[in-house]
């Protein structure tokens, strides 16, 4: 595990190395600085998981150093803790309304100063891995749009397909990591079409039979890619059988009812809702209603039962509706739909 490192400010010399022994005991590397000054220089080579700082201190005290650290954005999130002499009503006062995560009066007391530095780390750590989580995220979806460059025609597909399998996958009472790989499942899910020509991704009118059968390797080419990427396998079952139909009449591999993993079962009917409503290069999109209707239709033969419910659900709180305007505030749709689903 890693080990955490604290930068302790502190100009009473006696009082520092206390602190410094007594963190280092506990599991933690420690740096020490003498006044702000010194802390800001020893920072530049060596950032701190957390601080804690005292506030009287010669050449630049706590709140001059506060400051500083806080105007700098890779110092921005670090935890930062002051250390106020007892009755220094004021010091508090003043280093809460700077915002600083908290402050413990001298003389610590190692059980105190432990929880409040345990505590505050943790806060941290979790606020940073939500971060990285959402950060990655948007890497995926800018992976994942990159087939929308080469198909002008499924601009949002991804954004939406991921929007409306988060409402179904709520309603269907999921939470947690089975609803994060959803998501990743919904994102990812055509990404196989990456590979596919753009000449056939972009067709107009319907695919013969070559390209047909190109165009169904999407999800197998898609599985492939994703399937040994520790964090994003997860998202296989989506990808690899999103064109699998509750009746076994879809593709890869024509598996049937509850053979289907749910999560695609899920993808599939988010994908088909976006499809429909969406132009295309082979048909001009539906209104969100006769969609609506069609899918009801296909409740049973292509879609399961279970998450038609869940969509008829969200359906009559808006929250379909919602993430539709939400995209297509700008967009031009016209009717008569050639084709279905693809
Ligand atoms: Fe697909
Ligand atoms: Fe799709």
């Amino acid at each position: 595990m890693k080990q955490d490192t604290l930068l302790i400010v502190e100009d009473n010399v006696l009082l520092r190395d206390a602190i410094a022994e007594m963190l280092t005991m506990d599991g933690f590397f420690v740096l020490t600085a003498g006044n702000g000054e010194e802390a800001l220089s020893q920072m530049e080579s060596v950032s701190p998981d957390l601080i804690l700082s005292d506030i009287s201190m010669p050449v630049m005290d706590g709140f001059e150093f506060f400051h500083l650290i806080r105007e700098r954005q890779e110092w921005l999130s670090i935890p930062f803790i002051f250390l106020t002499a007892r009755g220094d009503q004021a010091h508090v006062l003043t280093g809460k309304g700077l915002g600083a995560e908290d402050y413990l009066i001298k003389p610590v007391n190692h059980t105190e100063l432990l929880t409040a530095i345990r505590a505050r780390l943790s806060r941290s750590q979790q606020l940073r891995l939500a971060r990285l989580r959402e950060a990655y995220q948007a890497s995926l979806t800018v992976l994942a749009n990159a087939i929308e460059v080469r198909d002008r025609y499924t601009r949002g597909h991804v954004e939406r397909v991921t929007a409306y399998a988060i409402v179904l996958g709520e309603q269907l009472g999921w939470s947690g990591k089975q609803l994060e790989d959803l998501r990743y499942g919904a994102i990812l899910h055509d990404i196989g079409k990456i590979h596919i020509e753009e000449m056939t991704l972009q067709k107009q009118g319907p695919l013969n039979h070559n390209e047909w059968v190109i165009m169904q390797q999407h999800p197998v080419i898609g599985a492939n890619m994703v399937k040994n990427i520790p964090f994003l396998s997860p998202a296989v079952p989506a990808v690899l059988y999103h064109h699998e139909c509750w009746d076994g009449s879809g593709y890869p591999h024509g598996l049937k009812g509850n053979e289907i993993p749910m999560m695609a079962r899920v993808v599939a009917v988010a994908d088909a809702f976006d499809a429909m409503t969406t132009t295309r290069s082979y048909r001009q999109a539906q209104s969100i209603e006769l969609a609506f209707k069609e899918l009801v239709k296909g409740e049973g033969t292509l879609f399961d039962p279970d998450v038609i419910e869940a969509f008829k659900k969200c359906w009559h709180q808006d929250k379909i509706q919602e993430i539709f305007k939400a995209w297509n505030t700008n967009n031009h749709l016209e009717q008569t739909p050639k084709q279905r689903f693809q």
